[in-house]
């Protein structure tokens, strides 16, 4: 049996950052769903595909072949052959995996795969229904949460280092609009499963939040 270590939470709370360190210290494989979903998006973008029409979204993911490679420990997600990776951690990205999550036909592709994945490597997976629908009996559940201000400051303070604009407020209005699509869509909404811990990393360090969870590993 893999050894599964599952981490949910919404968005910015700091999970790929803390999965990658965990499964760096325990040389596992790190799981990235959300590059999934946004790899789905990249290809609904790139059909021109209406969000709000799900049969339009049902026949255009029929036609995305999406797979994980690693290389050098790096995840790489490839869309239809095409390594995607680059393209996947823009706004519009994100914003769009966010509506098109929300239909079975998109998520049942892709739970599979995680699914699959997860049977034969030992694993740090991380998103929104790990605990919950993809790894039930996972080992480590962490439900990882921080304040919405907190949440936009961390982006801010990535944006601002990369030289970009940004406004904070606006910044916080969209994780505020995320978390509540992500948590009150119909199939796999974002919840703590029953036997999470919940950790809020609001004011703790990086460091300090890896820490918690390999304390939790037998
Ligand atoms: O974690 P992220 O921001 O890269 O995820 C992008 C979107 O994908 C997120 O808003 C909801 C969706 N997602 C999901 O529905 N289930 C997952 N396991 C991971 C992501």
């Amino acid at each position: 049996m893999s050894y599964q270590i599952a981490i949910d939470g919404p968005a910015g709370a700091g999970k790929s950052t803390i999965a990658k360190i965990v499964a760096a210290k325990k040389g596992f494989i790190y799981v990235d769903t959300g590059a999934m979903y946004r790899a789905m998006a990249v290809h609904m973008i790139r059909t021109d595909t209406d969000p709000k029409d799900e049969k339009a979204v049902d026949s255009s993911s029929q036609t995305a072949d999406i797979s994980l490679k690693y290389v050098e420990g790096a995840q790489h997600v490839f869309l239809n052959g095409e390594d995607v990776t680059g393209y996947l951690r823009t706004e519009e990205t994100g914003n769009m995996a966010s509506l098109v999550s929300k239909y079975p036909s998109v998520r049942s592709r892709l739970v599979a795969l995680q699914k699959e994945i997860a049977l034969t490597n030992d694993i740090v997976m991380d998103g929104r229904d790990i605990g919950t629908v993809v790894l039930p009996d996972a080992d480590v559940k962490i439900y990882l949460t921080a304040s919405s201000k907190v949440r936009a400051q961390r982006r801010y303070d990535e944006l601002v280092t990369k030289g970009q604009d940004a406004d904070i407020n606006k910044i916080e209005e969209d994780i505020i609009a995320r978390d509540h699509q992500d948590m009150t869509r119909e199939v796999s909404p974002l919840k703590k499963a029953d036997d999470a811990i919940e950790i809020d990393s609001s004011y703790m360090t990086i460091d300090e939040v890896a820490d918690r969870i390999l304390s939790l590993i037998k």
